[in-house]
């Protein structure tokens, strides 16, 4: 099969679509002939060398794909061949092919196109784990998530507000303020230009690690959830537990690319089975940036790293 592989630690220049051998799938894998993958802010820092695969995991970049199940392992239940699927992959989904735990596999959920499922898994997986079933965002409470405009932070506007949340934005320019009100956001603020820590929030979904974390710990409401799942802005930073205790808050952080297969199995059915639904309701549509050959993943790349995007950029075959 063809592949994006990474010829050397670098810029979007060393990614290159050439022959590598197929994938062998193990007895729990299922197959899937590649329809789309999508960019991940973590595949630039894989690209760099910054964050070499899991154990195990495909060196071929790619977090995330759609296509149409091919071949199933014999332990593997609840998909056939022809299936449409999307799936949640610890690598290897910019290439033709890929096997993936059945646990991790997910139906295109009704009313989306094969291309479009492409960019779900990542959002709807990182969103429904960290916001709904480790913070446990209860309807009527305020959700503020940073980086609203992030492929990332349009899930998590929409799935909030469908959940009956109340939710504030951030965003680094009008254009993207103006999205995240389009999306559902009951309030969006430009961070370059207003203090979000003088918000109140039960629940917060952070992007920014150590340079929040003071406001963040600011803006957090008594009983406040702190969800801290990406570190733009460093990963050490000086936390004042007086306050953490003052208000009874808490803080959890958690990547989702490394957790067992089991682990990601429940995410993936809860995602299933409470988030589906809404997408096929119309409640939450997929925001899409652009759409990209995946043999250019490189200008893929660097759309993603100038910023300009708004929602997912996708790789087609
Ligand atoms: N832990 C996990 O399991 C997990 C899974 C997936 C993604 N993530 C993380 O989630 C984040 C979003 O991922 P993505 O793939 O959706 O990437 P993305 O679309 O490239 O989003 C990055 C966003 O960060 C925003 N941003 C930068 N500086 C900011 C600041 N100071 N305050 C608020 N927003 C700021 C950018 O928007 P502006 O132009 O508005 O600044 C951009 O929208 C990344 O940090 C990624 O590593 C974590």
């Amino acid at each position: 099969m063809r592949a994006i592989v990474i010829m050397e630690p670098g810029g979007p220049e060393v990614l290159d679509w050439q022959e590598v051998p197929d994938p062998e799938p193990g007895r729990g894998d299922v197959v899937i002939d590649v329809a789309a993958s999508a960019v991940n802010r973590a595949d630039l820092l894989q690209r760099q060398g910054h964050y070499p695969p899991p154990k195990g995991a495909s060196e071929i970049p790619g977090l995330e794909c759609s296509g149409t199940v091919i071949e199933v392992g014999a332990d593997v239940e609840g998909f056939r061949p022809g299936d449409q699927v999307c799936a949640l992959l610890a690598g290897g989904g910019y290439a033709e092919r890929v096997a993936v735990p059945w646990q991790q596999v997910m139906p295109v959920p009704a009313g989306v196109s094969p291309v479009e499922a492409a960019g779900l898994p990542e959002v709807a997986c990182t969103v429904w784990s960290n916001v709904f079933m480790t913070a446990r965002l209860r309807k009527g409470e305020t959700l503020l998530v940073h980086g609203g405009a992030s492929g990332i932070g349009t899930m998590a506007i929409q799935l909030a507000k469908a959940y009956g949340s109340r939710v504030i934005a951030t965003a680094g320019s009008a254009e993207k303020v103006r999205r995240c009100l389009e999306l559902g956001a009951d309030e969006a603020l430009n961070y370059r230009e207003e203090d979000f820590s003088v918000k109140k929030a039960d629940v917060i979904l952070d992007i920014i690690g150590a340079a929040y974390l003071k406001k963040n710990l600011d803006a957090l409401a008594v009983g406040g959830r702190l969800v801290v799942i990406g570190m733009q802005g460093g990963r050490v930073g000086e936390l004042d537990l007086g306050k953490l205790l003052a208000k009874r808050a808490s803080i959890s952080a958690a990547g989702l690319r490394a957790r067992p297969v089991d682990e990601k199995g429940a995410i993936c059915r809860g995602v299933v089975q409470d988030v589906w639904p809404l997408i096929s309701a119309g409640a939450i549509k997929p925001v899409i940036h652009a759409t990209v050959p995946m043999r250019d993943a490189a200008e893929a790349h660097r759309l993603l790293e100038s910023g300009d995007h708004i929602g997912k950029i996708l790789l087609v075959r």
